[in-house]
């Protein structure tokens, strides 16, 4: 297969990163792509450090059966702690979440305040902070774990008074703060997006990391020579370590399309 065929792989902790697959499929409709779910193992969220990097390093071996020309990791949670190891093991260019959010968050704030949210893991690594301060040291950040985001999205609360509640203990401190940027460090949060923009209200700008990594696979890609601009039907590949059934399911809700087939598969 010519290098510019070749699919994208991209992985999740489960079912998340496909708001990230969404975003890849509207802005490069010729790009192939294979989706791998790790939701036998999801949350890593809760996960140490150790535990977050040994299973990302699995879900790129899984990938590269594929040959795959690049590897996005569309969780927040493995961008932030895996990804230095990742790249040094690994020749195939990986990308993950965090650079591209933080440049838009840096991009967009007005006051130089940004927020913050993602799971815990994502906050204890201070991954946004560093990749923020590289980029504009006067850039102030806050940040803010929201540990029941995720398993409201998983039981479609995305709105009403529940997930209201919730949003708001959550985010009051960053309200507190004064930012006018905020960015939504993790895979679900962009199906809470419209709950999310009520409470901050409209001086903030939500910062959708899954949007701004395509940006950045696109750059890449056009980079490297390795752009599918040809009018070719793409192949969407899915792939899980837990039932398909669930996936599935709720999997239409963050890819806003059907999903034909999902293959249930061990890493090794
Ligand atoms: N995919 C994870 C993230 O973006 C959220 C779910 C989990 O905790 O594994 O951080």
């Amino acid at each position: 297969m010519s290098a510019v065929r070749k699919p994208i792989g991209v992985f999740d902790s489960g079912i998340g990163g496909l708001t990230l697959v969404k975003a890849l499929v509207e802005e490069l409709p010729s790009e192939s792509v294979v989706y791998f779910g790790d939701t036998a193992r999801v949350p890593y969220g809760t996960k140490s450090k150790s535990t977050i990097v040994r299973f990302s390093l699995e879900n790129v071996e899984f990938l590269l059966r594929f040959d795959v020309k690049c590897i996005v990791v569309a969780c927040n949670t493995s961008s932030s702690w895996a990804l230095p190891t990742l790249r040094k093991y690994f020749k195939v260019p990986i990308i993950g979440v965090i650079r591209p959010g933080a440049m838009a968050a840096t991009r967009r704030t007005r006051n130089k305040r940004v927020g913050v949210i993602g799971t815990r893991a994502t906050v204890e690594s201070r991954a946004y902070e560093t990749a923020i301060a590289r980029i504009d040291p006067a850039v102030t950040v806050s940040s803010q774990s929201c540990p029941l985001f995720v398993p409201l999205v998983e039981s479609g609360w995305l709105n009403g008074s529940v997930c209201r509640m919730i949003t708001e203990q959550y985010l009051d401190p960053l309200k507190q703060q004064g930012i006018d940027a905020l960015i939504l460090g993790c895979t679900h949060y962009p199906l809470l997006a419209s709950t999310i923009g009520q409470v901050m209200g409209e001086g903030v700008a939500l910062i959708d990391s899954a949007k701004e990594t395509v940006a950045e696979v696109r750059g890449m890609l056009m980079g490297e020579d390795l752009l599918c601009d040809q009018h070719v039907k793409p192949r969407y590949q899915f792939f899980v370590t837990d039932e398909a059934d669930h996936f599935t399911q709720l999997g239409e809700q963050f890819l806003g399309r059907s999903i034909r087939s999902v293959e249930r598969v061990n890493h090794r």
